[in-house]
């Protein structure tokens, strides 16, 4: 089976992105796989990559990168052989070989949030995790929450600011964030691994931190902090008519840092710690995963998510779900699916083999 493995991408998760590749090109099983990389540059290129996971390991002092290396990958028309080429810098161009399936690892705008999906869906090659609708719509906070809310499942509260609103009403906006209280997160709707994130913990640090999220996106959530454990589970698509599989839960212990921010989840600051599985009782982890897949069907999901948790005292919450979590060999979704007893290499080849069947 031909994998091809997408990663980089133009979001502000590239690098993280990356750093995801450097795990999977070292885990793929490559008895079973013929592996072919492919970077999508900042810009939005694909270009042909080294199959070297030492090249894109997480390194705090030099973020992973795709560079424009000259290649250009070239995909197979719609219905035909699926033969993938390439066009060297020297303009010649070579085949590839045929590919089975895409295994695209992108987080962020462009990669998890459908378009993407949509791309090979009209390509006809069957790619690996979530689908359209579902991707796009865990890209959008707001609506992933709307759509959450209506199948009864708990939400943290919030409101939803878009940049226009927020230039022509400020006082407005600043009302409304006063009303939900602090301390408030901001979030941009779109985005991801925190990139654009505050924590608020008095009403003059509310404009700075709207500016912070506009940067990201156009539309920006305003939610109260939530007190509680931040517990996660990774869920997996069953097989044929099987239903979603539910990892033991782990949890984001913070012990300094206010909150599991870009520099505690990949820069190597402490303060924050990913444990798995989490120290949880039986009947906790019983509605855990109850919750985790009722809302990954909820949001229609397909392949895998990771469901994001407030266990509070007056029950459960869900912050979000990830269509394609975060997958260092660090990161949490290939953690609970270890402590469940499925290795990193035996769960890419699931994801490989669910998007085949
Ligand atoms: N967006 C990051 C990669 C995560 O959800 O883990
Ligand atoms: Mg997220």
């Amino acid at each position: 089976t031909a994998v091809a493995v997408l990663f980089g991408g133009r979001s502000s998760e590239h690098s993280i992105s990356s750093a995801t590749a450097a795990g999977v090109l070292r885990a793929i099983d490559r008895d079973r796989y013929r592996v072919i990389p492919i970077g999508i540059t900042r810009e939005g290129a694909f270009v042909l990559e080294d199959d070297d996971p030492d090249k894109f390991a997480l390194n705090p002092e030099r973020m992973p990168e795709v560079a424009d290396n000259g290649t250009r990958v070239l995909w197979p028309e719609p219905g035909g052989r699926r033969e993938l080429r390439v066009r060297r810098a020297d303009g010649a161009v070579d085949t590839l070989g045929e590919i089975d399936v895409v295994l695209p690892i992108l987080h962020g705008p462009h990669g998890e949030d459908g378009t993407i999906q949509g791309f090979f869906d009209t390509l006809q090659l069957p790619y690996a995790g979530g689908g359209v609708f579902d991707s796009a719509l865990c890209m959008d906070k707001h609506f992933m929450k709307v759509v959450l809310q209506a199948a009864g499942i708990p939400v943290a509260p919030w409101i939803t600011v878009d940049l226009a609103r927020w230039r022509r009403d400020p006082e407005g906006v600043r009302a409304d964030a006063a009303a939900l209280g602090v301390p408030s997160f901001v979030k941009p709707a779109r985005a991801g691994s925190s990139v654009g994130v505050s924590k608020v913990h008095a009403a003059d640090e509310l404009d700075a931190a709207l500016e912070l999220a506009f940067a990201e996106d156009r539309k920006v959530l305003i939610e109260p902090a939530i007190v509680g454990r931040e517990v996660e589970v990774a869920v997996l698509e069953g097989r044929g008519d099987a239903p979603a599989r539910a990892s033991l839960p782990g949890e984001i212990v913070l012990t300094t840092r206010e909150f599991y921010d870009f520099e505690g989840k990949y820069l190597g600051g402490d303060g924050a710690e990913v444990v798995c599985p989490a120290d949880v009782t039986a009947d906790e982890i019983d509605a855990l995963q109850r919750m985790a897949v009722a809302a990954f069907d909820a949001v229609d999901g397909r392949g895998l998510a990771r469901v994001d948790f407030f266990q509070t005292p007056d029950g459960l919450v869900v912050n979000e779900l990830n269509t394609m979590p975060g997958f260092t060999p660090i990161s949490m979704f290939p953690k609970c699916w270890i402590a469940s007893g499925l290795s990193y290499g035996e769960l890419i080849s699931e994801l490989v083999e669910v998007a085949l069947a």
